[in-house]
């Protein structure tokens, strides 16, 4: 998989791509991530990305061209051609469907935008897709394409160590994670739950699934009731 990323702040990234999953995906070949400073597309004396809105209004906002042109640009390397996507707070929403769903393409391009917004023509006319990662407004879209190249990159085979904690994790049946311990059986008083130390595998198995449905029914009824009707 290779991801693109566009810009103005290409340092964001350094940290957060040098260590754990990422850092590891990326020396094994598994995933390829390139950062473009949007400055670099842009023209005239001041190299300007930015400028204020019409309507007025508070704050700038990006402007159409030096996009266009690393869009342009970016998408005719290489050989396949990138999923492109705008990251928004307008955008549909992230989630784990969505991280499969891109992690069975090849390439994909990240647009990151800053200051109050972007000129709408690229996500009119630019963009395959505008993607929120939550409702919050961040203060740019940098933090937002980190969290796209990590939930994808660990769906792609070879990526993570054990493909099995991917298959049986939050979200993919649609419900939360149970609950998990390990050493010391007590800390505090607090023990762990009798059944896991039962020896007994169809007591855990009973005991993860109601305790899961539990979680999901209090902290996320929502998708509680997506998975129950
Ligand atoms: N930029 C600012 N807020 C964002 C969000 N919630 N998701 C994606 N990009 C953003």
């Amino acid at each position: 998989m290779r991801f693109d990323v566009v810009t103005i702040f290409p340092e964001f990234f350094s940290g957060p791509l040098s260590c754990g999953l990422l850092k590891r995906a990326m020396a094994a070949g598994v995933a390829s991530v390139f950062i473009h400073n949007l400055r670099d597309y842009a023209e005239g004396a001041h190299l300007q990305v930015d400028d204020t809105p019409y309507g007025g209004g508070p704050g700038m906002v990006m402007k159409p061209e030096p996009i266009w042109r690393a869009i342009e640009s970016l998408s005719a390397v290489g050989e396949e051609k990138p999923l492109v996507i705008l990251l928004s707070p307008q955008g549909s929403r992230l989630d784990q469907a969505t991280a499969f769903r891109y992690a069975t393409a090849r390439r994909l391009l990240l647009i990151s935008g800053r200051y109050e917004g972007v000129d709408h023509r690229v996500a009119e006319h630019m963009v395959d897709e505008e993607l929120s990662i939550g409702d919050y407004v961040l203060a740019g879209g940098e933090i937002a394409a980190l969290v796209v190249i990590e939930a994808v990159t660990r769906l792609i085979p070879g990526a993570v160590g054990n493909p099995d904690s991917v298959k049986a994790e939050s979200f993919v049946e649609g419900i939360l994670d149970y609950p998990q311990y390990t050493r010391p059986p007590e800390f505090r008083r607090w023990g762990v739950p009798e059944e896991l130390l039962s020896g007994n595998h169809a007591r855990v198995d009973r005991w993860r699934h109601e305790q899961a449905e539990k979680r999901t029914r209090i902290n996320r009824p929502d998708l509680f009731h997506h998975v129950h009707g």
